[in-house]
């Protein structure tokens, strides 16, 4: 039997923090009462002009390359999440895989899942691996969300930041994946979408990122906590043998809620979200890196990563680290 571990984790934020007040001082009619009051939010990063997904996934990837001791040449697969590519094609992950100097000719490509996107990714390199076609896989979470923010929806624009994810996932005689689940239910895209594209050199329909943020809400508490007990059932433990809850971090009334419904103890729940903002795919991978390098998670400890996001797609992924 092949199984997968997570060999190593790196991530990486663009720029200085950019605080509550600093929106307000850019002009935004918002205050960091409201904002941290409803959301936890009290700073995100923004990708500088010119940089893009892949430069943001190129760092965190050699940073989790380094911690897991390998060579970005011994990666045969890139799998990376996200729903800002720098380009309709190709994919973030081709170009990530030339950045790395990469020349092996193993498999890279994109997974577009929005806000669940690391969790359905790192399930694909899951099984990749367990089927004996790939060995080593690098797992991305990138975004730059500002660029499909409405900057004058005051509703919306807040709640975003910018960042990437990554680890290292290979082949293993141990098991390192214990169990995922994978949903999603397209009837409810308009309550999370940005509905335009691009057709005949010019953009159709509106570019930005529109949300009934109370559906979204509502939706989001109980499909993170059926998720959650859906993974925990297929590996045959149960919640109290979990060590830690990584949920997407895209508000803390959501996180807090999610905990709770689990019976998980508010510290045993990672939150970054007050830091990051939402970073959507990358949000994941940002939190997991946080807290295996500043301690908390340890090697054999229990974790799940879990995620909701547009379409509505949402995912868990019980990992022994
Ligand atoms: N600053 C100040 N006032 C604001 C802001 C802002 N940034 N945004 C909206 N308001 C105002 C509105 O105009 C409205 O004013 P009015 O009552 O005078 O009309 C008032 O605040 C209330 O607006 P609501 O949209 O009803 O605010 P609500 O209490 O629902 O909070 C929020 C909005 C924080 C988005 C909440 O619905 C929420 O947390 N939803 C979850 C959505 C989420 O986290 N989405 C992330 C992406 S989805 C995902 O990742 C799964």
């Amino acid at each position: 039997m092949i199984y997968a571990r997570i060999a190593g984790t790196g991530s990486y934020l663009p720029g200085e923090p950019v605080t509550n007040d600093d929106l307000v001082a850019r002009g935004i009619e918002t205050s960091d009462e409201w904002i941290s009051s409803r959301t936890g939010i009290r700073a995100r990063h923004l990708a500088p002009e010119g940089v893009s997904a892949s430069d943001l996934a190129e760092q965190a990837s050699l940073r989790a390359i380094e911690a897991a001791g390998c060579e970005a040449g011994d990666i045969d697969l890139i799998i990376v999440a996200t729903s800002t590519p720098d380009f309709i094609f190709p994919s973030t992950a081709a170009l990530l895989q030339s950045r790395l100097g990469i020349r092996n000719e193993g498999a890279a490509f994109d997974v577009q899942a929005v806000c669940s996107g690391f969790a359905y990714a790192l399930t694909v390199a899951e099984k990749f691996i367990a089927s004996g076609s790939h060995k080593r896989a690098l797992v991305v979470g990138a975004e730059t969300f500002s660029r499909i923010l409405d900057w004058n929806d005051r509703g919306t624009c807040v709640l975003f930041g910018d960042g990437a994810g990554a680890i290292v996932l290979e082949a293993s005689d141990r098991p390192g994946v214990l169990a995922s689940a994978l949903h999603a239910d397209g009837s409810h895209s308009p309550i999370l979408c940005v509905p335009g594209t691009v057709a005949a050199g010019q953009v159709l329909g509106d570019p930005f990122l529109r949300m009934d943020g109370q559906a979204v809400f509502k939706f989001a508490v109980k499909v993170l906590a059926d998720v959650a007990n859906e993974v925990v059932d297929r590996a045959g433990l149960s919640m109290d043998e979990i060590d830690w809850l990584i949920p997407h971090q895209a508000n803390i009334r959501i996180i807090n809620s999610t905990g709770k419904k689990l019976g998980i103890d508010a510290d045993k729940v990672i939150a970054t979200v007050s830091m990051h903002g939402n970073t959507s795919a990358a949000s994941i991978p940002l939190a997991l890196d946080l807290a295996v390098r500043d301690g908390r998670i340890k090697r054999g400890q229990k974790v799940i990563l879990e995620g909701v996001g547009g379409g509505f797609t949402w995912g868990a992924v019980l990992i022994e680290y």
